[in-house]
């Protein structure tokens, strides 16, 4: 509501001014001598011009994409350990997911997408606090559609889940898991799985830091597994692992294939498609809005926080790529579908212009 504001007045004041001012020059020249509409005109642009000064640099600010917070209060340390120089830091777009995912549970009304009170728990009491006293820095309309973006996907993901379940699959690896909370509130249809998180180490610390604050017990059939996805075999350390190549795996990439290049993308593809018949992936990707060019853009606050925007993919490309790396089944999650998991609603959460969120069976 205030960016908007903001932003309205900026750029009213900045069109106002750029319009006023050529005919106030002209005035100048061609009535040398005073004339009321010529001292008006000068006057009018006068002020605009000075208005817009100040209130352009406010505007543009307000247009920025608004900071993802880091969650406060994590333990001093945590994920720092024993980290290598070389070693990815702890992600913060997990962070700001995750307190995207928290906001839902407290910000927004009935019914909800995603049902999950262990990313409040995370996030932890003062930055619950934040989000209660600002919820109108959530609703601003970019910062809207990204949580929407992010409930979906989970959303989509854990429906995904439950049928391959039902249909026999009893092994579940979320690759980049980073703050996903799906391991720590296993709805019933879960607790015969085994279930696989992958991401850096750093990013594992905190992860189980915050966990300790929070109180959350980490479940018997949950295993870490410490990877970076650009520089192992995702495939030989997820058998090291536990992870059984003979039986049909469920993935879920949310939000990371972004952070690969296309080659590790590719080789991750190929990978999941090895596994035997029932496997699965649901993944989000990632087209060509959002340029890192535009220092307002998601790509841009990505790449401030360390986290740069690595590969992006129209339909067709995903598609194909998906094809070739062997899946029989690619499922785009239609905006039709998705508008009926975010039903009616009365907080101001709108159906999402475009989707992209797959599903790939094998
Ligand atoms: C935007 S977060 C998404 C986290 C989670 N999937 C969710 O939806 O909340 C991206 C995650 O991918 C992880 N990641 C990015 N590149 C990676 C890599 N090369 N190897 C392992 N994990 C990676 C990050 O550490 C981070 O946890």
């Amino acid at each position: 509501m205030l960016f908007a504001l903001v932003r309205w007045i900026g750029g009213t004041f900045l069109v106002a001014s750029l319009a006023l001012f050529p005919p106030a020059l002209v005035a100048e020249l061609v009535f040398r001598k005073h004339h009321p509409w010529k001292e008006h005109l000068i006057a009018a642009a006068a002020v605009a011009v000075a208005i817009g000064a100040v209130v352009a640099p406010a505007a543009w600010l307000g247009l920025r994409f608004p900071r993802l917070p880091g969650i406060p209060g994590l333990a001093p340390g945590v994920g720092k350990g024993a980290r290598r120089p070389d070693e990815p830091a702890t992600s913060m777009t997990a962070q700001g997911v995750a307190s995207l995912r928290a906001a839902h549970q407290l910000i927004d009304g009935p019914p909800r997408i995603l049902d999950d009170p262990i990313s409040v728990q995370l996030i932890g009491p003062e930055m619950s606090a934040r989000i209660q006293a600002h919820p109108d820095h959530l609703r601003y309309h970019r910062v809207a559609a990204l949580r929407l973006h992010v409930l979906l996907r989970s959303r989509y993901a854990e429906d995904r889940m439950a049928v391959a379940v039902q249909n026999g699959v009893r092994q579940c690896v979320i690759i980049g898991a980073g703050l996903d909370t799906f391991a720590y509130r296993q709805p019933p249809w879960g607790r015969d799985l085994r279930i696989f998180e992958v991401d850096h180490r750093a990013s594992q610390d905190t992860k189980r830091g915050l966990l300790e604050n929070a109180g959350v017990a980490i479940p018997d059939n949950l295993t870490y597994v410490e990877l970076d996805i650009e520089k192992m075999s995702l495939k030989e350390t997820l058998i090291a692992a536990g992870v059984d190549r003979a039986c049909p795996v469920f993935f879920t990439c949310l939000g990371v294939l972004v952070y690969l290049t296309r080659d590790a993308g590719r080789d991750l593809f190929r990978m999941v498609a090895g596994f035997p018949t029932g496997s699965e992936i649901v993944l989000t990707y990632t087209g060509s809005e959002s340029a890192e060019e535009d220092p307002t853009s998601l790509a841009s606050h990505a790449r401030a926080l360390g986290e740069p925007w690595l590969s992006r993919y129209s339909a067709e490309e995903l598609a194909g790529e998906l094809r070739e790396a062997g899946f029989g089944a690619i499922e785009f999650l239609s905006r039709e579908e998705a508008t009926r998991m975010v039903g009616t609603r009365h907080d101001g959460l709108e159906p999402p212009k475009r989707v992209r969120i797959v599903s790939a069976r094998v």
